[in-house]
């Protein structure tokens, strides 16, 4: 009988850069030459949000400090619960956005079957809204190369077993536009592995396509990236899709060797998906009724939700965590909570959990 470890954390880009820079983002959309005049005034922002900008007058610089500070303490305390377990495998649900996958292939999920992936993630350069260039927390060179072990061996199984059990299961032995790891997969790690003492576990990437309806048209990002008239696509997998996924997923690795790391890695609701809020701050109300049935352990609710409640709340990348829903609920486990970091100003609520199978 396989031995699972499920894990929730997150792949929060901006984490990688400097807490001005993570500030600096969260200007830019309020700086945004469409958002209506109302809303760039801070008086008209909900009372939390403007707490949270203001705090000690550091215009959001404060609150970084202590958001990266959770953050990275979760990630410290997930990567201990990895090492205890020393996993044959660390599987990962993530989303691709419009990195691997282009206008030729776009599928509900990828089980990635590959020896090992080698990612160059700071070759794309990110600048500051003043133009300065931002630059890696570890001080990393533009071309420094991350090299992640695979586990064909697991991986190929998986995809067996997931089409065996009736799940139409898409598979890849190599990447098709993009070199290494997408983001979800890769800064996932990256934060695993904070302190730099090496990540040596091979990894599943299991791709899901969390931006669904706009991920051609947006280009998988923000409305804000639009390709002007474009239509919208075809949805993503419903979230009773990802859920019996998730679901048959640790039922095959439970009925297997392994032990198996099986982590779904997003944050929640995206401010930047969120239309009803002009894309400033995230749907904090329904990140808390998500919270409220994970730590009850019923994430079996999470199926039912609708592809219309998800897109409102800008929730798209919790399909992630309902593959993790599907696995928990699958086993019987109610997760432990790390943390739950809510947030206005940072784009997104982040939750961390972790579980072991019976
Ligand atoms: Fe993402």
């Amino acid at each position: 009988m396989g031995e699972l470890l499920l894990a929730g954390t997150t792949h929060y880009p901006l984490m990688l850069y400097s807490d001005e820079f993570m500030t600096s983002q969260m200007e830019r959309h309020w700086k945004n030459p469409k958002l209506p005049e109302y809303w760039k005034d801070q008086k008209n922002w909900p009372a939390p949000m403007q707490e949270e900008y203001g705090l000690n007058g550091s215009n959001g610089l404060a609150s970084a400090r202590a958001h990266r500070a959770r953050l990275v303490s979760a990630f410290r305390k997930v990567r201990e619960e990895i090492d205890a377990f020393k996993p044959d495998f660390v599987l990962i649900w993530g989303d691709d956005q419009y990195e691997n996958f282009h206008e030729d292939l776009v599928p509900p999920f990828s089980v990635y079957i590959c020896d090992k992936y080698e990612t160059q993630p700071y070759h794309k350069r990110r600048m500051m809204p003043d133009g300065r260039e931002a630059f890696n927390v570890w001080g990393e060179d533009i071309d420094h190369r991350f090299t992640h072990k695979g586990h064909p061996e697991g991986a190929k199984f998986l995809a067996t077993r997931l089409l065996e059990m009736g799940h139409a299961m898409p598979y890849a032995y190599k990447t098709l536009h993009f070199q290494g790891l997408p983001h979800a997969f890769l800064n996932t790690l990256l934060f695993l592995d904070y302190d730099r003492k090496g990540f040596d576990y091979p990894v599943i990437p299991f791709h899901v396509n969390c931006y669904g309806s706009s991920f051609v048209k947006n280009r998988g990002g923000s409305p804000l990236q639009a390709v002007e008239g474009a239509e919208p696509d075809p949805p993503a997998p419903s979230a009773k899709l990802c859920f019996d996924v998730g679901a048959a997923t640790a039922r095959a690795l439970k009925d297997s060797k392994y032990r198996a790391v099986i982590m779904g890695s997003s944050s929640w609701s995206h401010a930047f998906l969120v239309g009803k809020h002009h894309m400033l701050w995230p749907d904090i109300d329904a990140d808390r009724a998500r919270y409220e049935e994970l730590a009850a352990g019923k994430t079996h609710l999470w199926k039912d939700l609708t592809m219309k409640q998800i897109e409102d709340a800008g929730q798209q990348e919790l399909l992630n965590w309902i593959c993790l829903g599907g696995a928990l609920s699958e086993l019987g486990c109610k997760p432990r909570i790390i943390d739950f970091v809510q947030t206005y100003i940072f784009n997104s609520s982040k939750c961390f959990a972790v579980a072991k199978s019976a």
